[in-house]
């Protein structure tokens, strides 16, 4: 990208974008701000909302909180409490059909990712109804725009996370194609997103575990992700994909991000009750969710998503027992060390930076050394937080590697943020590679 903000040079065609945008949603930050959501609620003009959430959520503080809350600013409410871990086409239209039956004027989610994309759904559905598949990103759905602003949506995580809160994306499991996707459109960002440390202490080592590397590798991918100016302008600005690919402003939030949880992650997991390091590792997630909400994510996003599809009888720990899940953070960060071990000749100043921000000691590398620094960074990572070592140890075998590249071609909207060009055969050596880490 170079020092210069006019982005003249290196610029290969005049087509080359030269514009870059970052949205974000209003941010909410501190201990105890939950005990905000109905006065806010109510200053956004809502009278009557339904709280989404799941049904571990449904019995603990946050919920408790933010009923009393919106009971003290007088704002009527419904609960629903229905949505599936790892949502799927059909648990999100029995959310949809939550929505539409009432008289609701805005939304209020409180949950990890899960619970936040189905509260983005139900909204767009319920206020813009179309087919399912309207609004899902191409070539699996029709990718059409959103005709117009969604119902105010206040989202308060309780994972450090996602970032959900503050990005335009609500990802899910097609089942029927056995593939995770996604819709992705600046209207379903949150309205405000309320993140306060109190709302995580319950989450089991696990959860933590996986969404913690959820962050970092959000704020890894969108800071090593090919640059905006690289790719082809857009011809109609409001069309601007949400993904722009890494810039200048994405760059200082995701750096941030890094630096965040490599001092944290580990205490934050190990230590629940260290608010600190709770503390560090939502703020961690909240600006890595704007970094990579602005600059968008690459291959180890769009290669977990067969992944999670594909995982036979593999449910974690501290999650839901009732269907097989290989947690999201997971299966991002399985394939992560062979990607940038791959990906870092495209950039190796990157990547060698990533990992210095991680801890490493980058002192007399060469940029042929980046990505094996990267990785090996990434995996001391991984080792510490008790991450299985590779595909095969979530019941991914080798018979599995083609619908793995299969799963992996409709992930476009990712994939072409690759900073290096990429082939089937580059995902099959990659997802091969994966099976086992150390
Ligand atoms: N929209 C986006 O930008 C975006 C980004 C990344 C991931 N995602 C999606 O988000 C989902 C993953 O979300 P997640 O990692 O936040 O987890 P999650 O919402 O799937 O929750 C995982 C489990 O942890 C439990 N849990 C959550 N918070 C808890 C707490 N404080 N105390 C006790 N238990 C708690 C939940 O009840 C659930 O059982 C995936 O579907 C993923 O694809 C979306």
């Amino acid at each position: 990208m170079g020092d210069s903000l006019v982005w003249n040079e290196g610029l290969s065609a005049m087509s080359n974008e030269r514009i870059f945008t970052a949205d974000a949603s209003s941010v909410v930050f501190g201990p105890g701000s939950t005990h905000e959501t109905g006065a806010r609620v109510r200053a956004l003009g809502c009278r009557n909302v339904l709280v989404v959430t799941d049904p571990r959520i449904a019995e603990l503080p946050p919920v408790a909180n933010v009923v009393t809350s919106l009971e003290e600013a007088g704002v009527a409410y419904e609960i629903f409490a229905d949505v599936r871990v790892e949502p799927t086409d059909a648990s999100w239209n029995v959310a949809i059909a939550a929505a539409t039956a009432g008289d609701f004027d805005g939304f209020v989610s409180v949950g990890g990712g899960s619970v936040m994309d189905t509260a983005k759904v139900a909204n767009l559905y319920s206020t813009w109804p179309d087919d399912f598949m309207a609004y899902v990103y191409p070539p699996l759905g029709q990718g059409k725009q959103v005709p117009g602003p969604l119902k105010p949506h206040v989202a308060i995580p309780t994972t450090a996370g996602t970032g959900s809160e503050t990005t335009g994306n609500a990802v899910f499991d097609l089942s029927s194609a056995h593939v995770k996707t996604a819709i992705a459109h600046r209207a379903l960002r949150p309205t405000i997103g309320i993140i306060d440390p109190e709302n995580t202490r319950t989450m089991p080592p696990m959860v933590a575990a996986c969404s913690g590397l959820d962050v970092l590798s959000h704020a890894l991918e969108s800071y090593t992700a090919v640059p905006f100016n690289q790719r082809e302008a857009a011809t109609d600005p409001l069309k601007r994909t949400v993904y722009q690919g890494a810039n200048p402003m994405s760059d200082v939030w995701s750096t941030r991000a890094i630096e965040l949880c490599a001092a944290n992650i580990r205490r934050a997991v190990s230590e629940p009750d260290d608010d600190e390091a709770r503390a560090a590792m939502f703020l961690a997630s909240t600006s890595a969710g704007i970094g990579f909400g602005n600059a968008g994510v690459h291959l180890p996003h769009a290669m977990s998503y067969p992944v999670s599809a594909h995982a036979r009888d593999f449910v974690a720990d501290g999650y839901p027992g009732d269907h097989t899940l290989v947690p999201h953070g997971m299966s991002v960060i399985l394939t992560a060390p062979a990607i940038f071990r791959w990906t870092a000749v495209a950039d190796s100043a990157r990547h060698l930076e990533a990992a210095r921000l991680l801890g490493a000691d980058v002192r007399g590398a060469t940029p042929e050394d980046a990505g094996e620094i990267l990785a090996d960074a990434l995996i001391d990572v991984m080792k510490s937080l008790g991450m299985p070592n590779g595909l095969s140890a979530v019941g991914i075998t080798d018979a599995d590697l083609d619908a793995l590249v299969s799963g992996t071609l409709p992930q476009s909207r990712l994939t072409q943020l690759s900073p290096r060009a990429v082939t089937e055969a580059d995902y099959r050596s990659i997802f091969a590679s994966s099976m086992t880490i150390w």
